[in-house]
C-alpha cells in the first residue's frame, strides 16, 4: 500500500478533511503517516490501522519515504517544505490546501468534477503538485460548470457574500463572541415588549461602536455589519480574493491563454461556514432558460438547481440549509432585463468542504 504523509489535520481544514476521509473509508486504501508541528513522540489519530506515533513535519528523511504528501498546515509550511523535497530530489505527490502554489507553472488546481481532464492530462505529464482551489472559485465553478462545459460564458461578475470560516477558526469564534455581545447588552430593551423599537437599535449601533466589541481578529464588527474586503490589496484596486476568481477559474478551467473575463466585488458576511454568491453572466448567445436549466443540473452530483420562487428559494437557497453538506444549490436564475444574453443566478455552498477539503480528498483517490 501507498504511504500518505499527512499534515495539518489538527486545523479546521485538516479535521474537515480527516471527517471526510473516515466517513468515506479512505484510511483504508493507503499507510497514513501522521505530522505534527509541535506534537512529535505523541499518539498519532487511530484511524483503524493501529496505533502510532506522530512524526516531525519537518523531519525531511522521513517526508522523503511518502508516496504522497497532502498538507493542510498553510503556505509557510509549503515555501519552507516543498522546495527542500524538490532539491533532494523527491517524486512523489504533493497535495495541498495552501494558495502558495496554485498558480506555480508546475502544479494543477484541483476541482475534479469540472477539470478532470485537466487533472488526467497533468498526470499523464507529470506534474506532482495538485493544489485545492480558492473556495468562492471552487464553489462557482461547482455551481455554474454547466456554463462554462458548453463554452456560453462570454465574461461575468461575482458578487461574493463570505462566510467567517475563511479568515479561519479564531474568526469564527469572533463572530459567535460579537453576537452574543450584542445580545447580552441588548437583552434588558429586547425582554421589555414595551420597548421603542429606535432604543433596541440605538443600544445595538452603541455596542458595535464600544470597547466591549470583540474585534481583535477581524478589526471592525461583523455581527451586525459586514467587511467590504477580503485578503490583501492588489495594484489595481482589486482585493486578492477578486483577483483569484479571474486566474484561478481560468487555469481549473485550463484557459488561461485564452481566458474568460471575471470580475466582482468580495464581501465578508456574518455567515459561518458557507460562502454564497451572486451573478451576472454575460452569455455568448440567447440560450433558453429551460435548456440552461438542464445544462446546469447535469453539470456534477452535487449541483441543484433551486426552482426561482419565494419558498424554494428562502429555504433551501442559504448557508442556513446547505452548511455541513456537499449540496451547491443554485437558484433565483432568470434572464435579466438589461438583455436576453445576460442572465443572473444565485449560489451557496459550504467552504469547508467543497471550499476547501473535499477536492483534497478526492485528487488523493485519483492518485492512488
Ligand atoms: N480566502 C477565502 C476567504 C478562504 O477568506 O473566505 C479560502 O479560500
Amino acid at each position: 500500500m501507498k504511504k500518505v504523509g499527512i499534515v495539518g489535520w489538527r486545523g479546521m481544514v485538516g479535521s474537515v478533511l480527516m471527517e471526510r476521509m473516515s466517513a468515506q473509508n479512505d484510511f483504508q486504501k493507503f499507510t497514513p503517516v501522521f505530522f505534527t508541528t509541535s506534537q512529535a513522540g505523541h499518539a498519532a489519530p487511530d484511524v483503524g490501522q493501529g496505533a502510532s506515533e506522530l512524526i516531525d513535519a519537518f523531519d525531511i528523511d522521513t517526508l522523503m519515504e511518502m508516496d504522497i504528501l497532502v498538507t493542510c498546515q498553510g503556505g509557510a509550511y509549503t515555501e519552507a517544505v516543498r522546495p527542500k523535497m524538490t532539491e533532494r530530489g523527491w517524486d512523489g505527490y504533493w497535495i495541498d490546501a495552501a494558495s502558495t502554489l496554485r498558480m506555480d507553472d508546475q502544479s494543477i488546481i484541483v476541482l475534479d468534477p469540472v477539470n478532470l481532464p485537466v487533472i488526467e492530462k497533468a498526470i499523464s505529464t507529470g506534474i506532482k503538485n495538485f493544489i485545492g482551489g480558492n473556495c468562492t472559485v471552487s464553489l462557482m465553478l461547482m455551481a455554474l460548470g454547466g456554463l462554462f462545459e458548453n463554452d456560453w460564458v462570454e465574461w461575468m461578475t461575482s458578487m461574493t457574500y463570505q462566510a467567517a470560516s475563511g479568515a479561519g477558526a479564531k474568526n469564527m469564534r469572533e463572530l459567535v463572541a460579537q453576537m452574543r455581545t450584542i445580545g447580552d447588552k441588548a437583552a434588558p430593551i429586547l425582554d421589555d415588549p414595551a420597548s421603542a423599537i429606535l432604543d433596541l437599535d440605538r443600544k445595538v449601533t452603541d455596542t458595535l461602536r464600544s470597547d466591549a466589541y470583540p474585534v481583535e481578529n477581524w478589526g471592525v464588527p461583523l455581527g451586525a455589519s459586514l467587511i467590504p474586503w477580503i485578503d490583501r490589496a492588489m495594484e489595481n484596486g482589486q482585493t486578492r480574493e477578486e483577483w483569484k476568481g479571474f486566474v484561478e477559474t481560468n487555469k481549473i478551467l485550463g484557459r488561461s491563454d485564452n481566458p474568460i473575463p471575471i470580475d466582482g466585488q468580495c464581501i465578508r458576511i456574518g455567515a459561518m461556514r458557507c460562502h454564497s454568491q451572486a451573478f451576472t453572466i454575460k452569455l455568448k448567445k440567447d440560450v433558453p432558460l429551460d435548456e440552461i436549466n438542464a445544462a446546469l443540473a447535469a453539470n456534477n452530483d452535487w449541483v441543484r438547481v433551486i426552482p426561482n420562487n419565494k419558498e424554494d428559494s428562502i429555504r433551501e437557497l442559504t448557508p442556513a440549509a446547505v452548511t455541513g453538506t456537499l449540496n451547491v444549490p443554485v437558484g433565483r436564475i432568470r434572464k435579466m432585463n438589461i438583455g436576453e444574453n445576460f442572465l443572473t443566478a444565485f449560489s451557496v455552498g459550504d467552504q469547508l468542504l467543497w471550499g476547501a477539503a473535499e477536492p483534497l480528498r478526492r485528487i488523493l483517490n485519483i492518485i492512488l
